[in-house]
């Protein structure tokens, strides 16, 4: 039997935006928070390089803000990226508060007023910025927030519970725009559930499981960017898919990402003879921004035709190298790799969604009640490329605005109706489930061959027309049978990735992650590439 459920706050999502938006908000408010598999499933538990804030003394907010604008490639929002940053120091003073074990600097032990953390460096950034954990750091957040949430008896923790979609006034035939709550596929019982609140918030991550080859784990299948177009939200700057230039390659290593603060502690990027390459492309060589990077490595690859390039860090001392970078050394250990002693082969994967849902400073959509951050959204900071370790940060500003903004509209909210239950009288079990497997195979991987790093008008025409047969075959699958996490994934997959290739199709020039051989040059005038739903006639 499925159930129904009233909450104030239900947040779609258990990673680093959803459980620092829950511990923000007032231990009165009833908050489900939900994941889709353990509570571990989204990125945030993989996060290794850090979280980017100004702390030390000899950095500076224009600093910060001038490097995250050079790495979007003129496309960020410059208020966007002010408010970040501003609210960076405020921000990591609550994740300290929490608890979260950042790596301390010992060598440094601050009497000179300066920060007591260790500071890293990525690519874009001009200091040393980056705080973290190790290479570990998203472990490190996610372990912290996971346990202050447990202790709070108003956060209900819920596994296993796929969002299938929002329930909104107009999906009901009410009048009206607002989001009432979702129905959610709880995995344990097999029935979709009904979830009511006065406030729905998605924070469900990125779509970068749309490539073949990505960094990120399974889940991330944009379904919060899916839910919200089919609410009649509008989605922005989705064509900048962020390829992370080094991941490992390994036939065995399925996601394994090599963090990019190997580079910034002195790590060089080689060919297969040894001979380094970054200065040919960039004068910062291995630490200019990663489109700059992931496009070199893969046109290196191309001229070589060679199947990896090597990432290298021999030539510091093993005790420094494994100090800092505990994880990547015992992984890649393990597939027989040192790191101490060797270069690691590396490819470019699918690592970041930059665009998504249109959100402002307090996280809202364009339907009211319905809040959206973290990756999920589209907030106007990244431009046309995300800058290493900017988007943990993204996460924990927009989640604290969004909880500070739900409990000023709690005052005024209104009483909402009662929802109907799912409906699965027309649907049965399904005995084809084959063809999502093939379906989801074959979107991958044409996204891969033909929206990747380097784009083509006719690569994207044939994209679009693949995708849109996919769409209408998993429609009627969906029609007919009854909804499973797979075909959820896969519904949302297709949809997430046929308005990646309309925005691609939409930007006649090369912007930082967006590059086409059709439109080389960059155009004088930098526009964001904003969807808008069907519902409003468009
Ligand atoms: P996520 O952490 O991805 O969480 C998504 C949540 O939504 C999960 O709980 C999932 O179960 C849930 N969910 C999704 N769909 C549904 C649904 N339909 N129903 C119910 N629940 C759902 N960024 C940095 O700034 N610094 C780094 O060092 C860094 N390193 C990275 C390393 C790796 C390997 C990867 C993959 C990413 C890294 N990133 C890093 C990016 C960063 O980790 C992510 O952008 C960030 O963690 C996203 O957090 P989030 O809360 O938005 O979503
Ligand atoms: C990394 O550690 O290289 C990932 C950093 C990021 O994605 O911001």
């Amino acid at each position: 039997m499925s159930q129904h459920f009233q909450h104030d706050v239900l947040v779609i999502g258990s990673g680093a935006a959803g459980l620092t938006l829950a511990l923000t908000l007032p231990s009165h408010l009833r908050i489900a928070v939900l994941s889709k598999g353990d509570l571990t499933n989204g990125s945030t538990y993989w996060a290794q390089g850090g979280v980017a804030a100004v702390l030390d003394t000899d950095d500076t907010v224009e600093s910060h803000v001038a490097d995250t604008l050079d790495a979007g490639a003129g496309l960020c929002r410059e208020d966007a990226v002010r408010f970040t940053v501003e609210h960076s120091r405020e921000a990591i003073e609550w994740l300290i508060e929490q608890g979260v074990p950042f790596t301390r600097d010992d060598e440094t032990a601050r009497e000179d007023g300066g920060f007591e953390f260790h500071l890293t460096r990525e690519g874009g950034h001009s200091h040393r910025r980056i705080i973290h954990a190790a290479d570990a750091t998203g472990a490190a957040i996610f372990n912290t927030l996971l346990a202050q949430a447990r202790q709070r008896p108003n956060i209900e923790l819920l596994e296993q519970r796929v969002a299938v979609d929002l329930i909104t006034e107009r999906k009901l035939g009410l009048p009206g725009h607002n989001c009432l709550g979702a129905y959610v596929l709880n995995r344990n019982s097999g029935e979709v559930d009904t979830y009511g609140a006065r406030f729905t918030v998605l924070a469900s991550g990125g779509a970068a499981k749309v490539y073949l080859y990505t960094s990120n784990p399974d889940g991330a299948c944009g379904d919060g960017i899916a839910m919200a177009w089919r609410a009649g939200c509008r989605v922005g700057n989705l064509e900048f898919n962020q390829f992370h230039p080094t991941c490992l390659y390994h036939p065995k290593a399925k996601s394994f990402l090599i963090t990019e603060a190997i580079r910034g502690e002195g790590g060089l990027l080689k060919l297969p003879n040894g001979e380094r390459f970054m200065q040919r492309f960039d004068p910062r060589a291995e630490l200019a921004p990663r489109d700059i990077v992931a496009r070199a490595i893969d046109h290196e690859m191309k001229r070589l035709g060679v199947d990896c390039l090597y990432l290298d860090i021999s030539h510091k001392p093993a005790e420094f190298i494994k100090s800092h970078f505990p994880t990547v050394y015992e992984r890649c250990l393990g597939f027989g790799i040192d790191i101490t002693k060797e270069a690691i082969p590396v490819v470019p994967a699918a690592h970041y969604t930059c665009g998504g849902v249109v959100v402002d400073q307090h996280g809202h959509t364009d339907v009211p009640g319905l809040y959206a951050i973290g990756e999920t959204t589209f907030t106007g900071l990244h431009g046309a490329n995300r800058m290493a370790s900017n988007s943990l940060l993204e996460c924990f500003v927009y989640a604290r605005s969004a909880a500070a903004d739900i409990l000023q509209q709690l005052a005024t909210s209104a009483a909402r109706p009662t929802l109907p239950s799912w409906d699965a009288s027309q649907v049965t079990d399904s005995d084809e489930d084959v063809i999502i497997a093939h379906n989801w195979d074959e979107l991958r991987r044409f996204m891969w061959d033909y929206v990747g790093i380097v784009r083509t008008n006719k690569r994207l025409q044939r994209a679009q027309h693949r995708v849109r047969l996919l769409l209408d075959e998993i429609d009627e699958f969906y029609s007919n049978y009854k909804v499973s996490r797979d075909l959820i994934e896969l519904r949302n997959l297709a949809q997430v990735a046929e308005l990646i290739i309309r925005s691609a199709m939409q930007r006649k020039e090369s912007r930082g992650l967006h590059y086409t051989l059709d439109y080389p040059e960059q155009l004088p005038e930098a526009r964001d590439t904003i969807l808008v739903p069907p519902i409003y006639g468009e």
